[in-house]
């Protein structure tokens, strides 16, 4: 009962104590989309994810590939790039082909991950999988492992968020709910219009989601078949452009020397030529005049 009769000055410190363990536990990056199972949701399904590729370290497909498990013509394919070899650019959209099944109520593409120097499973989902998972999801996928006394080279179970279509979806049409981490700037109209669905679906797959406030959340992009992203025809080869054109002023200015060199060995020769037809006409003078 000492607690009911407890001076303010308890009640301070209690609510200060409530503070900080609601302060410690906020930071909880809990989807706000559905991505749970029903009993008529199918159990296991091709799906994809959405993933920005983004610099340092994924800014090429091979880097992409090698942290997704999945072969670079599948994600080139997927993502409608022209050619498996076209460099990346920051910012460019890519789908990444994934597994998706049911893991107890919730749908998950398993990811098999090695830690690195310097990694936490905070640092792993936010930075490396860019939040289309997320530290909590990570931590209860791996019972065995201690999360933070994380060792380099442990290989680490990785779920990403995603989704099978339930009854529902498929007799809507939806055979791919892609999951598409909400970006800062994002319009609803400009996320349909990329994924080629409908502003009102995406709005309806995630009920009760405001999708403005979702920034950095995953959320599901419903479609009928996986969608043509546009790409750019020429990314950016910044660094062949630059060479090419190293190549070219380096060629130009040695052809420049060379024919600077040339006008001026002409010139020599011209001058020389002339001063030899004086010399002779003078010698020709001279000799009228002494005759
Ligand atoms: C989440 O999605 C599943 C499958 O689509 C559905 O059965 C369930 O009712 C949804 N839950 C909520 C809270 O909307
Ligand atoms: C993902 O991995 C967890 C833990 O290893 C396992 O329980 C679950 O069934 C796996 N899910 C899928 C879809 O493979
Ligand atoms: C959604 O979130 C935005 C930004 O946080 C807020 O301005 C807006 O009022 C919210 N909309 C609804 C319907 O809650
Ligand atoms: C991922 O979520 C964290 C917080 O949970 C946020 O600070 C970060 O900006 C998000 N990153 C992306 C790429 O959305």
């Amino acid at each position: 009962m000492a607690i009911f009769r407890s001076s303010p000055k308890h009640l301070l410190l209690l609510h200060f104590f409530v503070f900080i363990i609601s302060v410690t536990t906020q930071p909880l990056p809990s989807p706000r989309a559905n991505f749970s199972s029903s009993a008529n949701s199918l159990s296991s399904c091709p799906s994809y994810v959405a993933y920005i590729a983004q610099g340092p370290e994924f800014i090429d497909l091979g880097s992409i590939s090698d942290l997704f498990g999945v072969c670079r013509l599948s994600i080139s394919q997927a993502s409608n790039l022209a050619s498996e070899d076209d460099p990346l650019y920051p910012g460019q959209l890519l789908l990444i082909p994934i597994t998706c099944g049911c893991s107890g109520s919730s749908f998950f593409a398993n990811i098999t991950y090695q830690i690195k120097k310097g990694d936490s499973y905070f640092l792993v989902s936010t930075k490396a999988f860019e939040n289309l998972t997320n530290w909590q999801v990570e931590e209860e996928m791996n019972p065995g492992i201690n999360p933070t006394l994380l060792k380099i080279g442990t290989q680490v179970t990785i779920p990403l968020y995603c989704k099978c279509p339930a009854k529902a979806d498929s007799e809507a049409g939806f055979n791919f709910l892609v999951t598409y981490v909400w970006q800062p700037g994002d319009a609803l109209s400009s996320v349909a219009k990329k994924f080629n669905a409908t502003p009102g679906d995406i709005v309806k797959e995630n009920k009760g989601v405001n999708l403005t406030a979702s920034v950095g959340h995953p959320v599901l992009i419903p479609v009928s078949q996986l969608p043509a992203l546009s790409q750019p025809l020429n990314a950016p080869p910044k660094r062949k452009e630059s060479k090419h054109e190293w190549v070219i002023v380096a060629l130009s200015s040695v052809a420049a020397a060379i024919l600077v060199t040339g006008l001026a060995v002409s010139l020599v020769y011209v001058r020389r030529l002339r001063t030899k037809k004086l010399m002779i006409s003078r010698d020709v003078e001279f000799d009228e005049n002494a005759a």
